[in-house]
């Protein structure tokens, strides 16, 4: 006790209340959400200045698709917006990007080629690593690496846990991201819906009231500070 342990290496946002922040204030929903990516590039920042290693965030989950056509439209708009007006400083920083999920299939095509143009323009860089999950839902993804190990696998092979691992959207294809050691979730909901499911097994869990888009640094930086004085066992007692 007292001692404060390591740095999380991956720490996994899900950034919820955009929506309730722009009721509270009687402004349209898409004020909320561009208030969150105000919020999410401030985030950002942070991490890597306190020296995170990877830092994912849940933007668009397979459910969001249930939501309507202008609000859908209007949070890829704001993709678009993010990148071409902060790629650049994604890349001064030496920040990776990477994405999880099915990215290629459903996003609107200037949405694709922006994320294409992030991917490109970061692909050599060696800093944090910013994983963004886009169309991305856990229990597709694992159904995604059981499909994966029966068409590359042979049928007597016998599959481990890592097998699983690597043929997730985290795995290979991600460069192998370790499992997130916090997730933090914003607006008082104490749940996971869907994210990094599998990933998630050990990881920490940290809940604050705050909308997302009054998510500030400060308090990200808190949770952190919180998370490094608890005790992390792994199922086993030390
Ligand atoms: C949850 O708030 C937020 C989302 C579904 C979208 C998150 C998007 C951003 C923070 C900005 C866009 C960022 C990228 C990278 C595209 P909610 O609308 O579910 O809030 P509610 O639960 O209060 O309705």
């Amino acid at each position: 006790m007292g001692e404060k342990k390591p740095m999380p290496v991956h720490v996994a946002v899900i950034m919820d209340g955009n929506g309730r922040w722009a009721e509270l204030r009687k402004v349209p929903k898409l004020q909320g959400h561009n208030m969150g990516m105000v919020a999410m590039k401030e985030i950002v920042r942070k991490a890597d200045d306190m020296g995170i290693k990877y830092l994912t965030v849940y933007a668009f989950s397979t459910e969001n698709w249930k939501r309507s056509t202008e609000e859908i439209g209007g949070i890829f708009k704001l993709l678009v917006k993010f990148v071409a007006a902060d790629l650049k400083e994604l890349d001064e920083r030496n920040a990776k990007v990477n994405i999880i999920g099915d990215w290629h299939d459903r996003l609107p095509q200037d949405a694709i080629d922006s994320v294409q143009e992030a991917l490109d323009t970061t692909a050599n860089n060696t800093g944090m690593v910013f994983n963004i999950a886009l169309n991305y839902g856990s229990r597709a993804e694992i159904v995604r690496a059981v499909n994966y190990i029966l068409e590359n696998y042979d049928s007597s092979t016998e599959i481990g846990e890592e097998d699983i691992s690597r043929a997730l959207y985290t795995g290979d294809e991600s460069g192998n991201i370790p499992d997130p050691d916090l997730i933090i979730r914003t607006s008082g909901e104490e749940r996971l819906s869907n994210f990094l499911l599998w990933q998630a097994a050990y990881s920490e869990l940290a809940f604050t009231d705050t909308l997302w888009p009054d998510f500030k640094p400060e308090e990200f930086e808190a949770m952190v500070e919180e998370y490094r004085t608890r005790e992390r066992r792994y199922g086993g007692r030390l």
